[in-house]
């Protein structure tokens, strides 16, 4: 018998990115993402504007996902959607659009954790052959705008948090840092392009002492405060003239301490295969600590492409495709849930 194919369509609508992909037995056929420049204006996303921006993008970019994926809506076999965690309207958003395109369409849904999806990313397929994932367990350095976790992971179903952060997440305290230097919003990819050109050895700022695999960056954000505050006061060009050197500094301070823990994590577990996910994973510097430390310390290391390390649908829909064939399927009257939390 031959099998039939499976067609997900993902929807992701937790934070200020509206997006949806199509995979065909994981391979990815589209993935289309509207950002919301909205908040720009503001310096960080403000959650009515995110659900209203929802709301005006969901159905374009659904429909240009199935028009790049050059198939129909009756093709689909199920709708996957991330149910949580992220903020509560935008999330609102997504869910009833999943729940009245399978109802309409008469498919099953099936919800999905953004954690779980950010890791998973490393499961999208580039075409039918592609073999590039890693072999359960690895360990994943999981880096968002709203979480910093070390990630033992056993199977696409069985996460388990090593050490999370007890306050800021690592994406928060660059943006955080990049504001305070005037910069605009979100500060990572800026502070990232000012730090290639910069001294990572130029300034120290205050390191975080806590117990096992957990992270702290609010002692960091602190200090960088202070440090500016009383830079500038000495000379009001001080960031313009040193934006360089300190983007540079900033970045290789967050970078050791992510990589302090997970080289930890990797001596105590003895699992080699160490992946990063999540938006601060676009990050250069964080990439090339990964690339020394796997010439270093014989890692293997999983880098996903630029395109999965932000919020985007193909993950939602990799995690959808695993949780297809456990026929794992989700009922109508599912609330969204805004917490962080693996299930
Ligand atoms: O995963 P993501 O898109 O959203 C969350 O679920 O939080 O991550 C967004 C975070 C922001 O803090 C943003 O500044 C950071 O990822 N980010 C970066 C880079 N690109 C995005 N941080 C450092 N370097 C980058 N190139």
């Amino acid at each position: 018998m031959v099998k039939e194919d499976i067609y997900i369509l993902g929807i992701e609508s937790s934070c200020d990115d509206t997006s949806a992909a199509v995979l065909r037995n994981g391979v990815i056929l589209s993935n289309v993402t509207a950002s919301q420049e909205v908040h720009k204006a503001y310096g960080g996303v403000v959650p009515e504007l995110a659900s209203r921006a929802h709301q005006q993008n969901v159905v374009p970019v659904v429909d240009q996902a199935l028009k790049r994926a050059g198939i129909t809506k009756e093709q689909l076999s199920a709708i996957a959607f991330t149910r949580g965690p992220g903020l509560m309207g935008s999330l609102l958003v997504g869910v009833n659009f999943a729940k009245g395109f399978a109802r309409s369409l008469n498919i099953p849904m099936i919800e999905v954790n953004h954690l779980q999806g950010h890791v998973m990313a490393h499961f999208i397929k580039e075409s039918d052959d592609d073999n590039h994932m890693p072999p359960f367990p690895f360990i994943c350095l999981l880096v968002s705008g709203g979480n910093s976790q070390i990630v033992k992971v056993n199977a696409y179903n069985d996460m388990e948090v090593l050490g999370q952060t007890i306050d800021d997440a690592a994406g928060e305290a660059i943006d955080k840092c990049s504001k305070v230097m005037g910069l605009g919003y979100p500060g990572g990819p800026i502070i990232d392009r000012l730090a290639r050109q910069g001294n990572p050895l130029a300034y120290k700022f205050a390191e975080p002492n806590v117990a096992g695999f957990d992270y702290s960056f609010s002692g960091l954000k602190t200090s960088f405060l202070y440090n500016m505050r009383k830079w500038v006061q000495e000379d009001p060009d001080f960031i313009e003239h040193h934006k360089e050197d300190i983007a540079a500094s900033l970045e290789h301070a967050i970078v050791d301490i992510l990589m302090k823990k997970l080289r930890l994590a990797v001596k105590e577990t003895g699992i080699k295969h160490v992946a990063v996910a999540g938006g601060v994973s676009a990050n250069n510097g964080l990439r090339n600590a990964f690339h020394d430390h796997a010439e270093r310390y014989g890692w293997t290391i999983y880098i996903p492409k630029f395109s999965y390390t932000t919020d985007n649908a193909a993950m939602i829909a990799s995690v959808g495709n695993f949780k297809y064939q456990d026929k794992d399927f989700t009922k109508m009257d599912i609330p969204v849930f805004s917490k962080v939390t693996f299930e």
